[in-house]
Formats: C-alpha cells, sequence, structure tokens
C-alpha cells in the first residue's frame, strides 16, 4: 500500500544531470510514484546561479546558497548530490547528510572512489543509504546488475569502456584516420570534451569507475591503487595494424583476480574484433562481467548524459523509497576483504610492439638478440613500407610473457642504435 508521507529530496548541483533528474521526476511523477509506493518530492536545490534559465520550473523548490545547508532542512530524506570532486562540498555535503541519517543518492565516481569506505561504514552506522550507480557507466545499471542480479556468483573478472569520450575520441580516430590530437580538438569544439579533458583522457575517470566496480566484483573497499594509462600515447598506425591483426584498439577498465593477487588497471588494450566490447562504438559505454555460474554477461549503454545519467540517479532514489538498502559494496564495511593486489609488473599476457628502425641488414639481428635474451618468444612479426620520418615499422606481437619481460625487452631496444624512436607497446586481451 502507498504511503501517505512524499519522499523529500534536495538537489545539490543542476548542471546537466540535475536538470534531468527535475524532468524525470515532474514529467512522470505518477509513475515514479507507484513504483517508489509513495509520492517523490522535491523540495529543495542548491547550484551556483540561481538567475540561470535551465527550461524547468525551479520556483515551488527552496532554495540554498550553500549545498551543505540541504542536509540541515529536517524533512529532506534523499540528498542528491551531482556537484562532483573528490573532496570539497560534495564530500563535506556527503558526510554531513549521512550523519545526519538522511539517504545519500551521488553521480560523483570520484567521491565514492576515494572516501567510498568512510561514506559507507557512515552510512551503515546511521541507518541512512548510500547509492551511486550514475557514477559508473551512465544509464548502465550495472552496479545493480553487481550487487543483485549477480550476488549468486563469485566474479573473476571484468572489463568495461567506461570513457565516453575516450571512446568517441577513437572510434573518429578508425573511421577518419585522424590523430589522437586532431580528434580531441575537433571534440572539445562541438563540446563533447571537456576544456581540460585530462580526467578522461588519461584515464583517471575511468580508474574511478573500476575502482568502484571491482569494489562491488570482489566485495573489497573502493581503492585507486591501480595502474593508470590514458589514450594520448595512441597513433593511427597503432589502429591500423591492430585491424591487420584482427583488434580494435579500447580503452579498458579491467579488474580481475589472479594467483598473483586482485589486478585492476586503465590502460588502451588490443580487443579481438569478434569480442562484445569491439563492437562498441562512438561515445557508449559497456561492460563485461565474469561470473562463475552465470558465465559471461555484457552490458551496454549510454554512460553520460542528461537522460541516461539522471535515469540511474532517479532509479537510485525509487530502491531507497522502496526499502531496498543494500550495503554500499553488496556486503557491510567490516566485511569488506583486503585482497592482496597483484604487484605491478606481474600481469601476464600477450603484447602488440611497434619499432621505427633504420632500414638496414642486421636491424632484425638485433632486435631478434634482444628479445632472446630477455626470453620473450616472438608470435608474429610485420614490416611494410616505409616509416613517415624515415625508417620502417616493425611490429611484434608477443606470446603469453610477463608484462615486466616486455617493458624491460623495450627499455633494451631503446639503446640499440638502429632503434629511430621509443616503442610503443599496448596489451593485446583476449576475451
Ligand atoms: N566524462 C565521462 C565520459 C562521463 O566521457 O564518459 C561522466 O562519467
Amino acid at each position: 500500500m502507498a504511503k501517505d508521507r512524499a519522499l523529500k529530496i534536495a538537489i545539490a548541483g543542476l548542471g546537466t544531470v540535475g536538470v534531468g533528474v527535475v524532468k524525470i521526476l515532474t514529467q512522470h511523477a505518477e509513475l515514479m510514484g507507484a513504483r517508489a509506493g509513495q509520492a517523490i518530492e522535491i523540495i529543495a536545490i542548491s547550484a551556483r546561479d540561481r538567475s540561470r534559465n535551465r527550461g524547468v520550473d525551479l520556483t515551488s523548490y527552496s532554495w540554498s546558497d550553500n549545498l551543505v545547508d540541504l542536509a540541515a532542512i529536517e524533512d529532506v530524506d534523499i540528498i542528491v548530490e551531482l556537484v562532483g570532486g573528490s573532496d570539497g562540498p560534495a564530500l563535506t555535503l556527503a558526510r554531513t547528510a549521512l550523519a545526519a541519517g538522511k539517504s545519500f543518492v551521488t553521480a560523483n565516481k570520484a567521491l565514492i572512489a576515494v572516501h567510498g569506505r568512510e561514506l559507507a561504514a557512515l552510512a551503515e552506522k546511521t541507518g541512512a543509504t548510500l547509492r551511486f550507480e550514475a557514477a559508473v557507466a551512465g544509464g548502465i545499471p550495472i552496479l545493480k546488475s553487481l550487487a543483485e542480479g549477480l550476488a549468486g556468483n563469485h566474479i573473476s573478472g571484468l572489463y568495461g569502456i567506461l570513457n565516453g569520450t575516450c571512446n568517441y575520441i577513437l572510434t573518429r580516430m578508425e573511421r577518419e584516420g585522424l590523430s589522437f590530437g586532431e580528434v580531441l580538438a575537433d571534440a572539445q569544439r562541438l563540446g563533447y570534451a571537456e576544456a581540460d579533458p585530462s580526467f578522461d583522457i588519461d584515464g583517471i575517470d575511468t580508474a574511478h569507475k573500476t575502482a568502484i566496480l571491482a569494489a562491488l566484483a570482489f566485495g573489497t573497499a573502493p581503492s585507486m591503487d591501480m595502474t593508470i594509462e590514458g589514450i594520448r600515447n595512441i597513433a593511427p598506425v597503432d589502429i591500423d595494424y591492430a585491424k591487420e591483426l584482427g583488434y580494435r584498439i579500447k580503452l579498458l577498465g579491467v579488474a580481475r583476480q589472479t594467483e598473483e593477487g586482485v589486478e585492476t588497471s586503465v590502460h588502451p588494450a588490443m580487443v579481438p574484433l569478434a569480442a562484445p566490447l569491439a563492437k562498441v562504438m562512438d561515445a557508449l559505454n559497456a561492460v563485461v562481467v565474469q561470473g562463475d555460474h552465470v558465465g559471461e554477461t555484457v552490458y551496454t549503454g549510454a554512460g553520460a548524459g542528461e537522460g541516461p545519467t539522471a535515469s540511474a540517479v532517479v532509479a537510485d532514489i525509487i530502491d531507497i523509497a522502496r526499502g531496498n538498502s543494500y550495503p554500499a559494496f553488496g556486503v557491510p564495511t567490516d566485511a569488506l576483504k583486503d585482497l592482496p593486489a597483484m604487484p605491478p609488473g606481474q600481469h601476464k599476457g600477450t603484447f602488440y610492439v611497434r619499432l621505427r628502425v633504420e632500414d638496414a641488414s642486421g636491424v632484425m639481428a638485433d632486435i631478434t638478440a634482444v628479445l632472446a635474451r630477455e626470453n620473450v618468444s616472438i608470435e608474429s612479426m610485420l614490416q611494410r613500407g616505409m616509416a613517415p620520418g624515415g625508417g620502417v615499422y616493425i611490429i611484434l606481437t608477443t606470446h603469453l610473457t610477463a608484462e615486466a619481460a616486455v617493458s624491460s625487452t623495450l627499455k633494451h631496444f631503446t639503446k640499440l642504435e638502429c632503434v629511430l624512436e621509443t616503442p610503443t607497446m599496448i596489451r593485446i586481451e583476449a576475451f
């Protein structure tokens, strides 16, 4: 039976996502109320500029200039934080709201990746609920899938395309044969990429999301202790060679349990063209999860934008209204495991290596001598035409080997006189 009292919401931050949440809750008020079992009422808002026309009617909500004040409004049941940033006002608001026993819904991946354990423990202490579905892969209900739909499985690994900006850049580089810099400049001109896009292109945004996914998947606290590599160094020539070898380059967030410990990392990887992740183009996101009983499941959809992100925020609100208050990371914080992390360089896999070398006799012998010394076994070797800037490209793919051995091989290659530029190494991820 529906409750008489409405569920009262306060929203901090009225950018694209905040406006999307207001639209869903007002346009579909009856349906949302039916699903929640009580009416959902926005009562207060805090944002930077009160006079800005956001295309939605905000006149019936009380306005606070200081977002932390929202936590002091007695009637409020849920604070929705859409401000961003791992520290500063968002963290203060989260702490204040949860300490006051108010449930907290956020799209803020940095906040949860860095302070998730503390905030989850605070929520447990006061009986509040902490939810952050919109923080990872926007509209894809991947956290709910891990916490609920896949709860019967031991998760051995997951792989995600978690940053739409990077996927958009890599897609256009491939389709149009453009350089990374050219696509980035165009994406910024069109408003797709931030003026300071480093969080996206250097892999930090993907790392925040990977940390949260790993925590839900493995029952650990979120941790940013991982290797992070973005897409700045991906060249069109690597995209072309990837295709020739049967792969497509994607920026992946990876979390897997191995005998050497938990491996979490963010890196560009060559993905087989037939794999589901290779087919995820433009700004779409996708996650592949491997469970022991369910096998492989694949989730794909829009990872950002007004509608998809607001859809995830509203789902969290409805979950809380329904009293579906499982622990933020799937298990209570005192049951979160402290699994050992895989030491750096221990990753075992296959690798793509591109060298620009002098076109002279004896070069191949020098290269193979280094490979033999480092005990790195080659699966294939390609050489085609001349490289721009002089010399020729040699493309190697390795058999299964430790990353540390390939890194050491690359250092030795760099010392060879015949090697004309720093070699490129890209992981091959075989799904
Ligand atoms: N900046 C992110 C992306 C969206 O490009 O996917 C928000 O997480």
